[in-house]
């Protein structure tokens, strides 16, 4: 009977190691599936799409048939963020990569280089909201009217075009056509959010580091910026003011998701310092059971 009553606790001590156990693999469960659905969402993405082993036109372009002032581009074009993201020479000037005596034909909807009045629409073709902004703003209005706007390739070039942040507003690219004074003002309404973003990102990639999966709150980090970044093509300082409340409020939202992962990651350490100390207790319990005279 005392016997009996040993075995019955050891299968508790047992149940209670077990539950213990499950209750630590928990975390790792719920990520796996997180990672499915990123996946998913990745392949989904609309420009990340396929592009074929061998490109001709980078290759011809990048032979000695090239006339050396086009011969640049290529290398420009392979340093450039659109390079990085799958974004190639005929996703922009059309045409067929895949077949060299073809590839420049119209035909194969090849379009060639565009004339200046006709970049916003070439580039906008991807850029939806920010051409809808540029259009409507004073430097799309004049660019179409009079030519005497700017048009996308003024400020980001055409081939090495980088990711965007408001250091493109300097003295040298705005003071082309008028005085600086009205770009400062813009670039000192963009500036509390941009530097909020940059908050963020860098705690973002905090957690990253710590191994903890953030790839949702980075894509939703990067919506809102993206939606931010657009409204910049309006130019217009009253605009950007007025909407800064409201994307405060979107990112204090990430932000407090932010700080209070970085409070769970804080609890877990203790709770699994918790743990580790438990099992040693429960160890020497085990133990001292086991030593139990058994009569
Ligand atoms: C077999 C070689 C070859 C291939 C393949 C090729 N190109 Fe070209 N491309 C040329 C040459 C040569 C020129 C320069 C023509 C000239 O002298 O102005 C040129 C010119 C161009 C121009 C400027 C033409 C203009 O409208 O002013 C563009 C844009 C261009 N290529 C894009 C492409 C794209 C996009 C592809 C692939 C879909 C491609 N090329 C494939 C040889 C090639
Ligand atoms: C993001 C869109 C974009 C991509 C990608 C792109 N181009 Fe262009 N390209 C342009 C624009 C805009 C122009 C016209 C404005 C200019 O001359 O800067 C142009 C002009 C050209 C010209 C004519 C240059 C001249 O001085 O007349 C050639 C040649 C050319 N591109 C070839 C290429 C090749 C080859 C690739 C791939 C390696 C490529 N482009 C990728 C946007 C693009
Ligand atoms: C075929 C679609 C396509 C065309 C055409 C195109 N882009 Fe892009 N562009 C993209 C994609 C995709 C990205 C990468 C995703 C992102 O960063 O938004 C990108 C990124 C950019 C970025 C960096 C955005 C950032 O995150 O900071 C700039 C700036 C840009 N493009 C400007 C241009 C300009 C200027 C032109 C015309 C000369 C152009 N694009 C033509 C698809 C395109
Ligand atoms: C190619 C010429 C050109 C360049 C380069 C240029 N602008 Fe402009 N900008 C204009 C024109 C034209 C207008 C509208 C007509 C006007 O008000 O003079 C304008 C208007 C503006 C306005 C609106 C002013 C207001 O009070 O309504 C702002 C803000 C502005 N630009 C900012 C910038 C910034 C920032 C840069 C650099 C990133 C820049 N501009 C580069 C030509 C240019
Ligand atoms: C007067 C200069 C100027 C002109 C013209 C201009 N941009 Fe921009 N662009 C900027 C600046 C500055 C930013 C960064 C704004 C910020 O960081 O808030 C930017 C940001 C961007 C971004 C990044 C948005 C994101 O998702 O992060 C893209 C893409 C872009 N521009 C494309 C274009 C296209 C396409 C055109 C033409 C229709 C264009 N730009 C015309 C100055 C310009």
């Amino acid at each position: 009977m005392c016997y009996s009553h040993v075995v019955g606790e050891k299968v508790m001590v047992r149940n209670v190691i077990i539950f213990f156990i499950m209750l630590l693999s928990l975390p790792s469960l719920s990520s796996g599936s997180y990672r499915e659905e990123f996946q998913k969402e990745f392949l989904s993405k609309t420009w990340s799409g396929e592009q074929p082993a061998e490109n001709f036109c980078i290759e011809c372009h990048s032979s000695d048939k090239m006339k050396p002032e086009f011969l640049t581009i290529a290398e420009e074009w392979k340093a450039s963020w659109h390079a990085q993201n799958k974004i190639a020479c005929h996703n922009c000037h059309g045409g067929d990569p895949k077949d060299p005596s073809m590839s420049m034909s119209p035909h194969r909807g090849f379009v060639g280089k565009p004339k200046p009045s006709e970049v916003p629409d070439f580039c906008g073709k991807c850029h939806i909201g920010i051409l809808k902004n540029y259009n409507e703003s004073d430097h799309g209005k004049a660019f179409r009217t009079s030519g005497k706007g700017p048009n996308c390739v003024t400020c980001h070039g055409s081939h090495n075009i980088q990711k965007a942040n408001i250091d493109i507003i300097s003295e040298h690219r705005c003071t082309k056509c008028h005085s600086y004074d009205r770009a400062k003002t813009m670039k000192q309404a963009l500036f509390l959010t941009e530097k909020k973003f940059d908050e963020l990102e860098g705690g973002l990639r905090k957690l990253r580091k710590e191994g903890v999966y953030i790839d949702d709150d980075q894509k939703n980090l990067f919506n809102i910026q993206a939606e931010f970044r657009t409204l910049f093509h309006s130019v217009d300082v009253n605009l950007v003011r007025d909407r800064t409340n409201e994307f405060s409020s979107k990112l204090a939202a990430v932000e407090s998701k932010v700080s209070s992962t970085f409070g769970e990651l804080r609890f877990r350490r203790n709770f699994s310092a918790f743990i580790l100390l438990l099992f040693a207790a429960m160890g020497s319990v085990l133990y001292l059971l086991t030593k139990t005279p058994k009569d």
